[in-house]
């Protein structure tokens, strides 16, 4: 199958007529939101959400996301709308959050992976609602990524991975914020099952007490089950090794530079995923600066692209962790399960 690139700066109304055009006729899409790409398609066809397991290599029992144009459209989707999703989606919707609540009879089970629950947001990126629009009805997609690898963040990254597999891309540039949306459940007390750009401090300021899924920094526990199904996959993991090492960052850039040395004497080529506040430590190395620990969302924003690039001429990426105050959770979640946990604290 050929992949038509449409990029959206220029070519905004024609892409999204095309995409939509697909959507409404049983196809997948891969749309920019303002998190990670998406692979949409129609969440009311059966048969339509079935290509999207296929061509990401996605299991079965991991549900996906409703992606809507306008609020009310939860109404069908939901069995009913509890009262703090209102005050919930007034606040961040449009936006990078993810609401999960009991779901009606129109759903189906393919969208689901079997639950009584389902997940809904509404993307703030401009193109994304368009899509919607035009295609008239949700659009069920997970990141646009191979199902393991790190999401995409650029229109490049999904053709890498699904270029030849899906019929078009609608290429809207760098994805703003570079993390897949928080996602809270609202079943029973509220609690975060992955953090985001919507971070617990925001939503614990709008609804009071959110808690925190314990899955979100640790791994899960063999045979406990997942809250949310997607944290019992391997995830966001480039094909080379990486390490986190956390702590102050002087220390930290100090370990790093001993495991950098160590490898390389080995013959093992190092990369370094750095921060602004270290940048001065690792002159004459190989390293990308992610972003500044100041501002967590910077270190979002790159992580993923940092990653698919440093994978590309490396076979172990030194990471720094950071904090997990704020967007710093998100960070240090994903961080983590690239890692496969391997972490030192110093
Ligand atoms: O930012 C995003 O959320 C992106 C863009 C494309 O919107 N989408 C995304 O989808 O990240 P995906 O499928 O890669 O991640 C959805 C996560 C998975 O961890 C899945 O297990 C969880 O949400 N999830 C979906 N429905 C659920 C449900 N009913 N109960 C619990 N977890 C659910
Ligand atoms: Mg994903």
């Amino acid at each position: 199958m050929d992949t038509r690139v449409i990029s959206t700066k220029n070519q905004a109304e024609a892409g999204t007529n095309l995409g939509a055009e697909l959507i409404k006729s049983g196809e997948i899409v891969a749309f920019p939101t303002e998190t990670v790409y998406g692979l949409g398609a129609n969440g009311f066809d059966e048969a339509a959400v079935q290509k999207i397991f296929e061509a990401k290599g996605r299991p079965n029992d991991n549900p996906l996301i409703l992606h809507v144009a306008k609020k009310s459209d939860v109404k069908e989707l939901w069995a009913h709308v509890p009262k703090s999703a209102n005050l919930l989606m007034d606040t961040f919707w449009p936006g990078p959050l993810t609401l999960i609540f009991n779901r009606s009879d129109k759903i189906p089970d393919a969208v689901t992976a079997g639950l009584d629950t389902v997940a809904v947001r509404m993307p703030q990126d401009k193109t994304a609602r368009m899509l919607i629009q035009k295609a008239g009805v949700p659009i069920a997609a997970p990141s646009a990524n191979l199902s393991g690898s790190p999401s995409p963040t650029k229109a490049e990254h999904v053709l890498s991975d699904l270029g030849g597999k899906i019929p078009l891309i609608l290429d809207g540039g760098d994805c703003r914020v570079g993390v897949e949306s928080t996602v809270l459940s609202l079943v029973g007390r509220p609690t975060i099952l992955r953090p985001g750009a919507v971070t617990h401090e925001m939503l614990e300021a709008v609804i009071g007490e959110v808690r925190i899924a314990d899955c979100v920094l640790s791994p899960m526990k063999e045979g406990a089950t997942a809250l949310s199904p997607g944290m019992k996959y391997k995830h966001y993991a480039p094909k080379a090794r990486v390490k986190v090492v956390c702590g102050e960052p002087k220390n930290v850039a100090r370990r790093i530079l001993e495991l950098y040395v160590q490898n390389n004497i080995r013959g093992v080529v190092c990369e370094i995923a750095a921060t602004e506040q270290t940048r001065q430590f690792y002159r004459g190395k190989n390293y990308v600066i992610m972003g500044d620990r100041q501002d967590p969302a910077t270190l979002c924003k790159n992580l993923f692209s940092t990653l698919r690039e440093l994978d590309e001429r490396c076979d172990l990426i030194l990471a720094e962790g950071t904090d997990t105050k704020d967007s710093g959770l998100a960070f240090m979640n994903r961080l983590l399960r690239a890692a496969g946990f391997e972490i030192e604290k110093v």
